[in-house]
């Protein structure tokens, strides 16, 4: 099928990238051209883990433009997966949600297109990217005879591992209130429903993936689906994270309750790390804007409310924490070890490094950091804050008060921790992820705690 892809950030390269390896031809498009001239040459603009390789063996499929005049005619489906940024009120910004529906109103020629909303969208998006589309078509000078719907297909892929959950979900979601943009896109995903698709060596296919279940609902029901699953998972985390601190008075292992929890299927083990709380451009974004529709209702959401209060509150314990051993922390120096909001990606946003650096450097710490992968984008992005940007573990640690374990990066976990104790002033480790193990670094003569 041809297909076109508007927003070339994770959820529509990836998107894009998967379509066209089973199969389809797919027209990428960002308005920004840089981007663009990047692709074409084979460059990825993000960090995500084979994606390259990917995007290599799809390449005979895939094109990349920033014209609507080239993505648009003859697709017989058109995502939409432009940013939908949080504003301060916690409403998303829809400006280029409604930049995309305009540009592809006036571009739209085939005998029938789905318009697909794959960016996260308040609710009621769809009806509304509809008149928007139907608007900028029916203004058109010489309009083709062409026919279009607007279905929803949230996306479920988590950063750091985009390949595998788009090439092996859980589920696919669709929204749709015309059964003719279910058949299409039924067609469409049909390759990943049935998982006929060869796997890539570099990404086999897990033994327990059979059938992917097709979930299609109406166009609301689509859209809010996506908003719950991100709140009940950023509730969850929260959650933990609520059951650590009294796990921390009572002396219990918070692990070890975690794990007590999750082997009750009805709960399940995942997303149950305690820690530092979540980040990220999703659960921050996704859990605002929900409170904030059901404001729009005349409706409170105090469990997602709370969750959002406990995830800001795990920050603060960092640096209680630190009060605690270190007692003065003006004048102190801590290394960071991880930037980016979790492992495997480089994206800052909303990431827990970057507000922990600023609690600390507001406290008349001097602050320095290491991440395998994103010290560059936040040298870019956050180089005004003063934080020392060092180019390994070790020199982090070297005159160092105490160290926050920030980002759970596998190189992290097996570092020469005799090393790191020798080089630090005070051999004083913190683990925000509970990722570390104690008994090893407290072998390596470090003393250690966790932000439960
Ligand atoms: C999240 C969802 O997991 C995806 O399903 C969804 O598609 C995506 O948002 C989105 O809406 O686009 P993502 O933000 O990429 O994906 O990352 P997660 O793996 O969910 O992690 C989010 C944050 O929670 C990270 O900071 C992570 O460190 C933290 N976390 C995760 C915990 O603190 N504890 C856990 O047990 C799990």
């Amino acid at each position: 099928m041809r297909v076109a892809i508007i927003g070339t950030g994770y959820v529509g390269l990836t998107t894009g990238v998967c379509l066209a390896f089973t199969g389809h031809s797919v027209f990428c498009l960002d308005t920004d051209q840089s981007k663009i001239d990047a692709l074409k040459a084979g460059k990825i603009p993000i960090y995500e883990p084979n994606l390259a390789e990917l995007l290599a063996e799809a390449s005979p499929n895939l094109h990349f433009t920033s014209s609507y005049a080239e993505a648009i005619p003859g697709a017989e489906v058109v995502f939409i997966a432009v940013g939908t940024p949080p504003t301060p009120s916690g409403a998303p910004n829809l400006e280029y949600l409604s930049q995309a529906a305009r540009s592809i109103g006036q571009c739209v020629d085939s005998e029938f297109t789905v318009v697909v909303n794959k960016s996260t969208v308040p609710i009621g998006s769809g009806n509304w990217v509809g008149s928007l589309l139907r608007d900028a078509y029916e203004q058109r000078q010489r309009p083709a005879k062409a026919e279009f719907a607007v279905a929803s297909n949230p996306e479920f892929l988590r950063e750091g591992t985009a390949l595998h959950d788009s090439l092996y979900p859980d589920r696919i979601v669709i929204g749709a209130d015309e059964p003719r943009a279910l058949e299409v896109l039924y067609s469409l995903y049909r390759p990943i429903l049935d998982q006929t698709f060869p796997a890539p060596t570099y990404l086999p296919r897990p033994e327990s993936v059979g059938a992917v279940p097709l979930l299609s609902t109406d166009l609301a029901s689509a859209e809010l689906i996506k908003y719950a699953a991100n709140a009940f998972l950023a509730l969850k985390i929260s959650f933990i994270n609520e059951i650590g601190l009294l796990a921390e008075r009572v002396g219990a292992n918070i692990s070890e309750v975690a794990r007590g929890i999750g082997l009750d299927s009805r709960i399940g083990p995942r997303f149950l790390s305690a820690g530092i709380g979540w980040g990220g451009s999703c659960f921050g974004k996704d859990t605002a804007a929900l409170v904030a529709t059901a404001g729009e209702y005349g409706l409170h959401m105090p469990i997602v409310e709370s969750a959002r209060k406990v995830n800001s509150r795990q920050r603060d314990r960092v640096v209680e924490k630190l009060l605690q051993e270190l007692k003065i922390l003006k004048g102190r120096t801590i290394g960071l070890l991880g930037l980016a909001f979790k492992p495997n990606t480089d994206d800052l946003r909303e990431a827990p490094a970057i507000e922990i650096a600023q609690k600390l450097i507001d406290r008349g710490v001097r602050v320095k950091a290491h991440d395998p992968i994103a010290m560059e984008r936040f040298g870019r992005e956050h180089g005004q804050m003063g934080v020392q940007i060092c180019s390994s573990a070790c020199e982090v640690a070297e005159g160092c008060d105490a160290l926050v374990l920030v980002t759970e990066w596998n190189e992290y976990r097996d570092l020469e921790w005799d090393a790191v104790a020798r080089k630090m002033r005070s051999p004083f480790i913190l683990d925000g992820r509970h990722a570390l193990d104690r008994e090893k670094l407290m072998r390596a003569g470090l003393r250690y705690a966790t932000v439960n």
